[in-house]
């Protein structure tokens, strides 16, 4: 799908017009109907046709409170739709605001992803011109909706991929491959160099795969200075078997997943650097496969850590939590970055308390969190704060190491592994967990399975921006 900016409308072609609830105004400007019987709301649409035989696409847009969730509307209105379009569709957009026609190309975009990769009979993909009608200067706004909603297909290409095919060493090759179209530098440390580097947690936890582990460090820096403003750290475990602590096998397949968190990093920076934003940042991903192995980690075992910490590893499913402790320690002490945020697929403990509607926040920065917070309601992907009190260190407290991977107890799951990661921050006052469990992963009406949701992109790209002073 390509996007140009024209002027104005041609009645006598096909175009969508977006309409307010109960706001028919734009309608009766362009059609004759008394009462339509359409009423703009949220997720509806309807098709009529015009005097010269043209479509006509009247999209609801629901009242003032769904106005976060414009992609949302366009997107199932694409989705069902599409099909009978021609190669060009006019989207009367004088008036929306400059960031509804941003989410709603985004959400157009969003419907162009395809899940069915795998299959032999591929959909044949149809390209499709829109043309955005409108007095104002959009330009920018389009360009943005358009790469941000290309990328989020491309992050749920990967987190949707079988875990026989992103193996760690995928996770870098695609990496590579995004920093040559993107612009930015992008390194992959093999086993070698993290034995070099004392990367023992994340060998520990990829020991008993035959897909060796990986460290990615991917840099996009546009100021002259060398300083990084913010450092990204994701969870990419590309499956999790729970190793040794096997993992029970009714909907293990999901566990493909367990990479959402170091897909959001990627993401993020191919796409602050395809939009050039005026930053430095690190997007870090520690990525192995925790499987079940001879060679596997054990419960029981001492293992070290990036950090020189003592880890007593209590339950091997407990693995993202040590991959995450190394890439973090490494980003604070190699980069000294001004703020750090970690994203991980981390708990199920998490999905138990927001279910799939908010990911869970720690910090103990709270102007980090107000500012997260509020992004997180605009672009509508929420996150929910949770405490880090000092009473839940006792917790972490191993007899015979420095510290324990979990506290062996069916309680405080996701504050028991924020506080884990929270010792390997080497105090960092601008750090920030996201656990993201529950919203990466989930049921849609786009396919019949769990399927990945490109949760994280636009909340850690919009963090970014408020930060470059965009
Ligand atoms: N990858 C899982 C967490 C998870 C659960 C992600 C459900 C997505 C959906 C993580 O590695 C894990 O297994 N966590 C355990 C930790 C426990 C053994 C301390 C959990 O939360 O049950
Ligand atoms: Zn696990
Ligand atoms: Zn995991």
């Amino acid at each position: 799908m390509s996007y140009k900016h024209i002027q104005e409308l041609d009645l006598s072609k096909d175009f969508i017009l977006p309409c307010k609830k109960d706001n028919l105004e734009t309608i009766k400007q362009f059609i004759s109907i008394e009462k339509p019987d359409f009423d703009g709301s949220f997720l509806s649409d309807q098709l009529i046709y015009g005097k010269d035989g043209n479509r006509i696409y009247l999209v609801g847009l629901g009242e003032d409170k769904n106005a976060t969730q414009i992609e949302a509307t366009f997107r199932k209105f694409a989705f069902e739709t599409q099909k009978n379009w021609n190669s060009e569709i006019q989207l009367y957009a004088e008036n929306l605001d400059n960031i509804a026609v941003q989410k709603a190309i985004i959400g157009l975009e969003m419907a162009q992803y395809k899940i069915g990769e795998f299959k032999s009979n591929k959909e044949a993909q149809k390209e499709v011109s829109v043309l955005i009608a409108s007095s104002k200067e959009i330009k920018e706004f389009i360009l943005e909706g358009s790469f941000t909603g290309k990328t989020i297909n491309k992050i749920k290409a990967l987190v949707d991929a079988p875990p026989n095919v992103k193996t760690p060493e995928y996770l870098g090759e695609w990496a590579q491959k995004s920093s040559k179209e993107a612009k930015y530098t992008s390194t992959v440390l093999k086993v070698k160099q993290l034995e070099k580097q004392g990367f023992h947690a994340v060998l520990a936890v990829g020991k008993g795969s035959i897909h060796p582990p990986v460290v990615i460090i991917n840099e996009y820096k546009a100021k002259k200075t060398d300083a990084i403003d913010i450092a990204l750290v994701g969870k990419g475990i590309t499956f999790d078997s729970g190793g040794l602590s096997i993992k029970p096998s009714t909907n293990l397949h999901y566990m493909k997943s367990d990479m959402g968190g170091a897909a959001v990093v990627l993401g993020v920076v191919e796409l602050v650097a395809k939009l050039q934003l005026n930053i430095n940042i690190i997007g870090v991903v520690a990525a192995a496969e925790n499987a079940v192995d001879a060679n596997s980690y054990r419960p029981g075992d001492v293992i070290n850590s990036y950090a020189g910490k003592t880890i007593e590893i209590i339950d091997t499913d407990a693995e993202g939590r040590l991959v995450l402790a190394d890439g973090i320690n490494f980003a604070i002490k190699k980069y000294n970055p001004e703020y750090i945020i970690d994203l991980a697929t981390l708990t199920g403990s998490v999905v138990r308390t927001f279910g799939y509607a908010a990911a869970g926040m720690f910090t103990e920065n709270q102007e980090m969190a107000n500012t997260m917070s509020k992004i997180g309601f605009d672009v509508h992907e929420r996150v929910w704060q949770l405490p880090m009190f000092e009473d839940y260190e006792a917790d972490l407290q191993s007899d015979i190491a420095d510290i324990k991977n979990f506290n062996g107890k069916p309680i405080e799951g996701a504050i028991n592994a924020a506080k884990f990661l929270e010792s390997f921050t080497e105090n960092h006052k601008k750090w920030m967990h996201l656990d993201i469990a529950g919203v990466s992963f989930g049921a849609s009406q786009y396919a019949k399975m769990k399927s990945a949701t490109g949760f994280g992109i636009q909340l850690i790209t919009n963090f970014i921006k408020e930060k470059a002073g965009n």
